[in-house]
């Protein structure tokens, strides 16, 4: 069995995605394993999760601070994890562009829509407004624009008749649990077969 690939998962509140992460990585045959929840909310509620399944967790507010100075102090928490990967978890904040350079191509986001639609807040909503037939989540790589990076893979959820944003939101996160998990799995393998192939 290979070396896994090491997590860090970035939130802000609730938690579950990261949740969600952390029972996938206990299947012995998960490729990747959870090596630090970070938030920028002492009080998220996910970080007590965090904790209990014994996962090293870190926390700081981002109040007063600069966005850059912020996220090198988050940077550093990652690298000291050992973390080969940033999983954006319902991390609200806008990232600094030295942030997202540092993780080219090893930080990944779950946004609740099917991107390129409705980037930003308020998805659901939108979807509803639209009269579109599906909301859905996508998995995509993060890249110094908001929710623009290469898309990795999407599930789409039908929209019900009477369906308001709560309720089309709830679904969605079930497919995002599923998802998020199954796309980082397939990521961190392929990277891991593409380095080793260029030694
Ligand atoms: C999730 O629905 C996630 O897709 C969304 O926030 C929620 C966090 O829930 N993320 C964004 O909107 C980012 N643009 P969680 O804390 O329970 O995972």
């Amino acid at each position: 069995m290979p070396e896994k690939a090491r997590v860090a998962v970035l939130i802000s509140g609730r938690g579950s995605n990261m949740a969600a992460l952390v029972y996938a990585a206990k299947r012995p045959d998960c490729p990747f394993e959870i090596a630090l929840v970070a938030s920028n909310d002492p009080d998220a509620a996910g970080l007590e999760l965090a904790r209990a399944e014994g996962i090293a967790t870190f926390a700081h507010s981002h109040k007063g601070m600069k966005r850059a100075e912020f996220d090198a102090l988050i940077d550093a928490e990652i690298r000291k994890a050992g973390a080969d990967y940033v999983a954006l978890a319902g991390y609200m904040r806008l990232l600094s562009p030295e942030f997202v350079g540092r993780w080219k191509g090893r930080m990944l986001n779950i946004h609740p829509s099917l991107l390129p639609k409705y980037k930003g807040l308020h998805t659901h909503e939108r979807a509803l407004e639209a009269g579109d037939s599906h909301g859905g989540c996508s998995v995509h790589i993060v890249t110094a624009e908001l929710d623009d990076g290469p898309v990795l893979g999407q599930t789409q959820v039908a929209i019900l008749p009477g369906d308001t944003a709560d309720s089309l939101a709830a679904r969605v996160l079930i497919a995002e649990h599923q998802l998020y998990s199954r796309t980082l799995a397939d990521y961190v393998t392929r990277t891991a077969v593409k380095e080793a192939a260029s030694g």
